[in-house]
């Protein structure tokens, strides 16, 4: 496994992330954080949750499509970014094997303790594949070296970033990949507000126990005092911006001190804390953001039901 983003990195990165957010006004703190090991496990549990559609709908396109991609493609590497546990990657490696072409497998993820668990299971079934994890922030969009890539960015995570930030990363990944090479992008579509606010607001409490996970993380990283009882798990529809907004609401009027920051935060009751957007999309909407960066989107498949979709698109 190669480092590219450091527990240094990642500790100064955290510092500033956390008093950039819990100084700013509505107070927010990225989602990136909620991704130790305990809140990689608590997502896995998300992903089996019948009203967390996303997994599933995505696991069934990549199954009726993993084929085409594997002939349309025939990637030789095969990048996975913010791979977590790989496990719907299965469905392309086997494709992308049969197609023969497949030498290796680069997942990379900020988490190397999700990114060890994956590595090893993947390198136990699947003999002889290359398997070089690297644990990095795909917001970068920076790339390892790799002949005939795919990029897989699955899962709907490019919804967890804002549409500035968007840009940046269609942008500079569309500039680390080579004229020819493959982006294939799993989102998350616009629908009934009822059915996403309960994707994100589960009957057993899993999505609220994740959320409130990323207030522990910062008690254990940074010396933190969180009362984690005294937030309320929050997740709402913005139907301006078409997406999801999951909060963390203070019960009650309360001072938290950072240690480590030698920073005190007051919270007024009620006062609420935004730990991720989960932003939602249309076809054209897609096309045109992936057109600004140079990417040409030439396959949209969606799942029957019309949730949740892949784009294929050429570099
Ligand atoms: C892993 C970023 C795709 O936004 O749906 C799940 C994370 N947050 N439930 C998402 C998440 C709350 C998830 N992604």
């Amino acid at each position: 496994m190669k480092t590219r983003f450091t527990e240094a990195d990642a500790a100064a990165e955290l510092r500033a992330d956390v008093r950039e957010g819990l100084t700013d006004d509505p107070k927010w703190l990225s989602p990136k954080w909620f991704y130790d090991a305990a809140g990689s496990e608590l997502f896995e549990r998300i992903t089996e949750l019948p009203e967390y559609y996303q997994t599933r709908a995505e696991a069934r396109i990549l199954r009726a499509n993993a084929v085409t991609i594997a002939e349309t493609t025939g990637a030789r590497t095969l990048v996975e970014l913010g791979s977590g546990s790989s496990e719907k990657t299965r469905l392309l490696l086997d494709a992308l094997r049969k197609t023969g072409a497949l030498q290796r497998f680069v997942p990379l993820d900020v988490s190397a303790s999700a990114l060890q668990t994956a590595v090893a299971a993947i390198e136990a079934d699947y003999p002889g594949l290359e398997v070089r994890g690297v644990v990095d922030d795909f917001t970068t969009g920076r790339l390892d070296d790799g002949e005939d890539r795919l990029v897989a960015f699955l899962g709907g995570t490019i919804g967890n970033l804002l549409p500035e930030e968007r840009a940046g990363f269609f942008g500079a990944l569309r500039e680390a990949m080579v004229p020819g090479e493959w982006l294939l992008l799993g989102t998350d579509l616009v629908k009934d507000p009822d059915r996403l606010v309960r994707a994100y607001d589960d009957a057993a409490g899993v999505t609220a126990e994740f959320n409130r996970n990323v207030l522990r993380v910062l008690n254990e990283r940074l010396g933190a005092d969180f009362d984690l009882a005294a937030f309320t798990h929050a997740a709402r529809w913005n139907a301006e911006q078409e997406w999801i907004e999951m909060r963390l609401r203070a019960e009650r009027a309360m001072r938290v001190r950072v240690a480590e920051l030698g920073l005190e935060v007051d919270f007024a009751a009620g006062e609420e804390i935004r730990t991720e957007i989960s932003a939602k999309f249309r076809h054209d909407r897609i096309r045109d953001e992936l057109a600004v960066a140079g990417f040409v989107l030439e396959h949209w498949w969606t799942d029957e039901a019309g949730d949740f979709a892949l784009s294929l698109c050429r570099s």
